[in-house]
């Protein structure tokens, strides 16, 4: 089944994804969904908000067990990051039909849709709009860096754009949702687990830094004369790290875009995006105001303009206690930490990268559980999980799933 999916949108120099929202690999990726729900004798769908959803038993009876991520990927994305929930989502169901159990609840299947923002830059498009977390408004106003509005490229894969928004009866049918992904730092590595269960997701947020100068010719304008926004921004991109340090948060400044973006021309605009995330609110906010006085600062001084505007936002996500600890105890239980059979303690762990369960944890009950990453790294082609954790990730799902629906 990964090896359909493996080629999907890969760029064959880096080896890394390009699956942007409503683009065509997407759409391929999209297909590959369908067909892995139709070979199982799963009701295919597609939700008014262009995510889909493959059903075991019947979507209205409620509260169903959901299970599944994303398939979209950032620019040179990695193979793990949303797949691997995806594809295990499929192989827990295959592992629990040979374990011959009996389903007592409705199972779905889930691909949901924009979960990075790389192309309209608002992560979780989907899951924010079924959980009234996005209007149907600033959906509309979303746009990539073609022009293309989000309702456009949405007709234009064959979506009809009038349908979005609040989708509060499908949630309400959903009595748990479980999300299974690529741990995207090192705390499994280090504590020897192959997999673990989330505690909760940092608060973040992206802010936008427009800073305005003067275009000008870079050889003839003395360096007195010049009103360069790069070397505001140059300046902010340092106070950004150094306030994250202070805080103790993170700050990373990772997407720019240049007026008139010439090589010999002192730029008229730069513009660059802030990613901020840290364990709390009091420390984001320490983080984003520190960099924002920074620059406001520098940017006076050398007589920029600059505007600021938050982007998106996403509050502190602390996981149901009550279904994490369920989980915990289900894989305890049965010494499925992946580890061969001993039962052991299996970790709980919190992440600063966002999620659609953390989307929807504010409307169901939901989980998440990671798999171990070796080197920690995400967001690039060298991102990883072994054959044998990614095996132990599928059992501790379908244990997960089996105490769930099955019992
Ligand atoms: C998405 O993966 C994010 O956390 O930025
Ligand atoms: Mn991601
Ligand atoms: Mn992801
Ligand atoms: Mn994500």
């Amino acid at each position: 089944m990964w090896r359909g999916l493996e080629p999907l949108g890969r760029d064959p120099g880096s080896g890394g994804y390009r699956r942007f929202a409503w683009t065509g690999a997407d759409r391929e990726c999209r297909e590959w969904f369908r067909a892995q729900a139709e070979a199982r004798g799963l009701v295919h769908e597609t939700d008014r908000n262009g995510n889909q959803w493959a059903w075991l038993g019947d979507p209205l009876a409620g509260d169903a067990v959901v299970t599944g991520s994303h398939l979209d990927s950032v620019p040179d994305g990695g193979a793990f990051d949303g797949p691997l929930g995806v594809v295990s989502s499929f192989a827990a169901l295959d592992e629990l039909r040979r374990r011959g159990a009996e389903f007592i609840k409705p199972l779905a299947i889930v691909n949901f849709g924009d979960e990075e923002g790389a192309r309209f830059g608002l992560a979780c498009v989907g899951s924010r709009l079924a959980a009234g977390r996005l209007t149907v408004e600033d959906a509309h106003r979303l746009r990539d860096g073609d022009g293309v509005s989000l309702p456009q490229a949405m007709e234009a894969a064959g979506h009809d754009p009038d349908a979005i928004g609040p989708d509060p009866e499908r949630l309400a049918r959903i009595g748990a949702f479980v999300e299974l992904h690529v741990e995207q730092g090192r705390a499994l590595d280090l504590s020897g687990d192959p997999v673990g269960v989330a505690s909760a997701i940092w608060p973040h947020g992206r802010w936008r830094f427009d800073f305005r100068g003067e275009a000008n010719h870079a050889g003839t304008t003395r360096l007195a004369d010049r009103r360069d926004p790069m070397l505001t921004y140059a300046e902010t991109v340092l106070a950004a790290r150094r306030e994250a340090e202070l805080a103790g948060g993170l700050a990373t400044f990772g997407k720019i875009a240049v007026e008139p973006n010439g090589v010999n021309a002192i730029p008229s605009l730069v513009r660059g995006w802030l990613d901020s995330r840290a364990p709390d609110q009091a420390t984001l906010d320490a983080v984003v105001s520190g960099v924002e006085r920074a620059a406001r600062e520098h940017a006076e001084r050398a007589g920029i303009d600059l505007d600021v505007v938050r982007e998106s936002f996403t509050p502190v996500v602390d996981f149901q206690h009550a279904l994490r600890d369920e989980i915990r105890r289900m894989l305890e239980e049965r010494g499925r930490d992946g580890a061969g059979g001993a039962t052991r303690t299996v970790p709980v762990l919190g992440t600063g990268a966002g999620h659609d369960a953390g989307i929807l944890s504010a409307s169901v009950p939901t989980a998440m559980l990671f798999v171990r990453n070796p080197t920690g790294i995400s967001h690039s082609p060298a991102e990883h999980a072994a054959e044998d954790d990614c095996v132990a990730g599928v059992r501790a799902l379908a244990d997960v799933l089996e105490g769930l629906a099955c019992s």
